[in-house]
């Protein structure tokens, strides 16, 4: 039997993981795999998290199952953190799900239960995960414009003019803030005509996020998943936690269904459940405990608050500081776009050649579609950096 399964492709960002791994060279910089590193080139556990592990570590008197969507505590703080006060917790169903990946997961098997025949529309680009997922499940894709090659910025009069071809009951996957691979992301007045074009056409969204905290801040990162979740008659978000808590490995996300009818939140959240069941019964706990004891604890929240915020100023810094070392290298403002992405990452706008040239030459690695980890640089790497895209001729 084993002998006749295939070769699966390698995914780029795990591929690109490896290869930095076994680099010899001691000068290499790593802007790969979306993972936060302080300037000491660590992924540092938050001291919110160590200490709401503690707690849980003494206080713990169980490992035994909680239930099919996790810890309800866990939903509630999750709904809450992300949703605000901009629909009634009555209007959303949610499970806890083994990290963001999970919740995206379950999120497309839900639609496809729901709906086989519905076409996914995805950003050209989007996390190749998303399109994997979707190749996987045999669910039927189309791809929107999404980035300006040139200006660097969202090409949003293509992004509108190709979500046009959706139909009623087709799904529209976006990404809530800080847009991965590319790192731009929609204004709110553009958010606004996303959403006229969804209610007028009847296709559903569903959000992406999985870097609430990362662009301008906590709240503002949420605007736009607000906006929509309550101006729309349904919506799916998928949440991670692996970033904004820095829980990568402990696989903590949830996945959110919103409808404005009420009455549809039984049935919702029993498919959810359903779900959870077949894929994998309980979803992991540990995580979502963690992040539920931050949550509900003012003390701890305010700490957790206040060191994701200079996780996100220090990002803010080293784009800043890259974008300012290119302008002078360079002599002009074609790289002031850095400045202007938020999250972690960058597409720098090259092509695959260059990137591959920066690798060699350079030992710097970024992914192949030249999206950069503006979170694996440091004050020290961002000239070299600066001098490598100069030096290569991008
Ligand atoms: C990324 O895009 O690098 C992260 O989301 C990690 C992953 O799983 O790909």
């Amino acid at each position: 039997m084993f002998s006749s399964l295939k070769e699966q492709p390698a995914d780029k960002i795990l591929q690109l993981m490896q290869l930095f791994k076994e680099d010899p060279r001691d000068t290499k910089i790593d802007l790969g795999v979306g993972v936060y590193k302080n300037a000491e080139g660590v992924t540092p556990v938050m001291r919110a998290v160590k200490a709401a592990e503690k707690r849980i570590w003494e206080e713990q008197t169980t490992k035994s199952y909680v239930g099919l969507p996790g810890d309800p505590e866990f939903g509630d703080a999750m709904v809450s953190l992300v949703l605000g006060d901009s629909v009634d917790r009555g209007q959303v169903a949610a499970a806890a799900t083994p990290g963001g990946t999970g919740a995206v997961r379950q999120a497309f098997e839900l639609i496809r239960m729901a709906n086989p025949d519905a076409r996914v529309f995805v950003s050209n680009p989007t996390w190749p995960n998303h399109v994997s997922i979707l190749k996987y499940l045999g669910m039927p894709m189309v791809e929107y414009r999404y980035f300006d090659n040139e200006t660097g910025g969202v090409d949003f009069d293509g992004m509108m003019a190709d979500l046009e071809g959706v139909k009623k009951g087709d799904i529209v996957l976006l990404h809530g803030c800080c847009h991965n691979p590319t790192g731009a992301n929609l204004n709110i007045t553009e958010w606004q005509a996303v959403v006229d074009l969804l209610n007028r056409t009847g296709a559903i969204p569903m959000i992406d996020i999985a870097y609430q905290g990362f662009g301008d801040g906590l709240e503002e990162d949420a605007a736009a998943t607000r906006l929509v979740a309550s101006s729309v008659p349904e919506t799916l978000i998928a949440a991670s936690c692996s970033k904004n808590f820095g829980v990568y490995r402990e696989r903590t996300g949830i996945l959110m269904a919103v409808s404005q009818d009420a009455g549809l939140n039984k049935l919702t959240q029993g498919s959810l459940n359903y779900l959870n069941r077949q894929n994998y019964s309980f979803p992991p706990d540990h995580g979502a405990r963690v992040v539920s004891t931050i949550l509900h604890d003012p003390q701890l929240r305010a700490d957790w608050a206040a060191e994701l915020e200079d996780v996100r100023l220090s990002m803010l810094g080293l784009r800043e500081q890259l974008a300012g070392e290119l302008q002078r290298l360079s002599g002009s403002d074609r790289f002031a776009f850095l400045a202007q992405h938020r999250g972690m990452f960058s597409r720098l706008g090259t092509s695959p050649e260059m990137v591959e040239r920066l690798r060699a030459e350079h030992a710097i690695y970024m992914v192949g579609d030249s999206r950069m980890n503006i979170a694996g640089l440091n004050k020290t790497t961002v000239p070299i950096l600066a001098k490598a895209i100069i030096d290569v001729g991008i």
